[in-house]
Parts: structure tokens; sequence; C-alpha cells
């Protein structure tokens, strides 16, 4: 069976850091024993399976954007945290590609923003794809500093463009949310009971081996009745999910290629991190693109093979998690003036120790 990792042997103060560290430390590796697999398929005690409205998402508009039908997904709630719901790669075989390919070679481009535009001009972000690829499509040998943009690619922000610095979003800045991760997202909020989800912001994180992700709590958006939705590609993660309060000790989990996470209801804002990236399975070496019929209306494209060859160099080494966010209510609209931040999220981190709103979202935790 698998146990709440670690929660019982660590309470109290900052319970959350505690167990932050432990599975980020290299020597001694933690034990990841109690870290809960999904993909495994266990339920017990703490491991219920969710409840889908398979009725309410067609199987042809399921297919459109990469995704088996609702009624195949393995879904996943646990327990103490009503609002967490966690479905195993629901896309169907050869659709991941595509999801890759536009984490990596569409969403980086203008008019979004990432974090190589807070320190180099637009023209030189300006197609970070077509200046990477000869260089990132040779194999290299041994570890090196990454020298592409693509492998100096943190974050990418969608739709309303996130304020690292405020900590908030603004009407004034925003560019039109890509219209086919919009329809994945409201596929998977629909399954998952929320009617009328309106994706409006995204968050792409870009993962290297040795990154991590701080502790934070996601509550920026407006409208926190919304869900929050979590997509991974790529290489695996440590995902810890806390409480309302840093004393209480995460649930480690898994997270794999194709995974996907729902934050809603009373797990909308809770405590989280990323303190760990782990080697993927077997099935992100086999991904491959094609062998697909998508039917007349689907917005999932065949990658080319030259394009894959990229993403899948790419995604051996690293992960890539788009978390994607409905920042205002029906109705709602933004305050004239900003709120001030004064809030509880902290930063990411990974070994470059930069400042998140400078150039990097990840910053070091001690
Ligand atoms: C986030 O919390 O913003 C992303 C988490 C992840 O990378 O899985």
């Amino acid at each position: 069976m698998a146990k709440m990792a670690a929660s019982v042997v660590e309470t109290g103060e900052d319970a959350f850091r505690k167990i932050f560290k432990l599975y980020k430390r290299r020597s001694p590796p933690p034990d990841f024993n109690d870290v809960i697999d999904f993909s495994k398929c266990v339920t017990n005690d703490k491991i219920f399976p969710a409840k889908l409205d398979s009725a309410a998402v067609h199987d042809s508009d399921a297919a459109k954007v990469g995704l088996h039908p609702v009624q195949d997904w393995k879904a996943f709630t646990l327990q103490g945290y009503p609002g967490f719901i966690f479905i195993t790669n629901p896309f169907s075989r050869g659709s991941q590609p595509f999801w890759v390919r536009q984490c990596l070679k569409t969403y980086p481009q203008k008019p979004n923003v990432c974090n190589l535009d807070m320190h180099m001009s637009p023209t030189d972000t300006q197609d970070i794809w077509t200046k990477s690829v000869p260089n990132l499509s040779c194999p290299s040998v041994g570890k090196r500093e990454p020298r592409t943009l693509l492998e100096r690619l943190r974050w990418v922000t969608l739709g309303y463009h996130y304020n690292w610095n405020s900590k908030t979003y603004s009407a004034n800045h925003y560019t039109p949310f890509p219209s086919e991760l919009h329809l994945l997202s409201s596929q998977i909020a629909t399954a998952c009971g929320f009617t009328g989800f309106n994706a409006e912001a995204g968050i792409l994180n870009y993962y290297r081996s040795d990154s991590s992700l701080g502790i934070h709590v996601d509550e920026s958006e407006l409208d926190h009745s919304r869900p929050l939705l979590s997509f991974s590609f790529g290489q695996s993660a440590i995902f810890l999910l806390g409480g309302t309060h840093r004393q209480d000790p995460p649930t480690a989990m898994y997270m794999h290629s194709g995974d996907v996470m729902i934050m809603s209801g009373q797990s909308r804002l809770l405590y989280h991190a990323v303190p760990r990236i782990v080697p993927a399975n077997q099935e992100v070496a086999a991904l491959e693109p094609g062998q697909c019929s998508w039917e007349g209306g689907a917005v999932v494209e065949q990658v080319s093979e030259e394009d894959w060859t990229v993403c899948s160099r790419y995604i051996h080494s690293s992960r890539i998690n788009m978390t994607v966010r409905q920042v205002l209510g029906q109705g709602q609209s933004f305050p004239e003036i900003p709120p001030l931040p004064g809030h509880i999220e902290e930063h990411q981190e990974d070994n470059t120790k930069r400042k998140r709103y400078s150039d990097s979202p990840y910053t070091e935790e001690t």
C-alpha cells in the first residue's frame, strides 16, 4: 500500500520545507518509497477513484485535442484534499508530441512573454526555436552549460501575462490565449465538473534535470472558484501537495509525462512545490508522433520528423509543465488599482540562483 509521503514523520514548524529539502537532497538520495505513483493505479484507504462526467465531453471532442474518451481516463482523488484530481496520462497515442511541440516551438514565440525577454531585446528573442535548432539537434557529449535559447528558456506566459514582480495579472498586459490549449483545458475542466471554464492565463515552466520549483500558492487569479489545471510532459517530477499552512506536511506524488492535475475547491489554494525532477519511465523514450488519424476539426496536428527530433532530444533530459488558469470570474473585471502583492508565494529555484522576476522563475531556497 502506498503511504502518504513522509507526512507522518514531519510535522511542526515549516514541515513543508523539511520535506522539500528531503526530496531535493542529492547525497544521500532520499527514499522514494513513500511517493505516490498514480500510474500504478493503486487505490487504498487514501487514494480513491475520482468521479468524472464522461457524458459531458463527446468522444469526438476529446479526440480533437488528442485525449482518450473520458470514460477511459484513470482519475484519482486523495483523502484530505477535496477538489484535488489526478488524471494519469489521458492523451491518446501520438498526441503528446503535438503538445510538446507547442510548448517548445509555438508558445515561446511572440507575442508571448518569456524569461529571456527580461534581459534580451525582442529581436533577439524573436524566434527561439529557429535560432536554437542547429545546435540543439546535434548530439552533445557530456554535460555542458545550456547554450541555445531553448535550453535557457525557464518560463513562458500566455494570455494574461503574469507579472512576477507585483504577482498580479492586469487588463493591459494581455495577448490572445492559444485556442487549442483553451479547448484542451475546457474539455478537461468539463469532465471534472467545471463547465464554462475559461482558460485566460498560462504559465509554462521548463525544468532541467537539476531544477526545482519552490513552495508557493497560486492565488493571484481573482476567481478562486475556478480550477487550476496542470499538464506535464517529458521527464517526471516529484510534486509535493501541502495544506493551507507551511506547518502542514505535504504528500509526495510522481507526475509523469501526460499526467494532468486539477486543483479546485478546497485544494485550489494549497501550498505546493516540485523539489526534484526524476528520470521518466520508458514511455517517454517511446513517444513518437504520427500513426494518428485525427478526424476533421482536430486541433492536434501531425508533428514533422524534423521537429520531433528536436523535441524528443529536449524532453529526453528536461520537463515541461503548463498550468492553465481562469483569472476572472463571470462578469468580473480587474480592479482599477492593482492589489498590493503581500501574499505567500515563494519562488521557484534551481542551481542558477537567479531571481524569478529578472530572468528565471527559479530562486534559491535553503
Ligand atoms: C506550478 O505549481 O506552477 C507548476 C507545478 C509543476 O511544475 O508541476
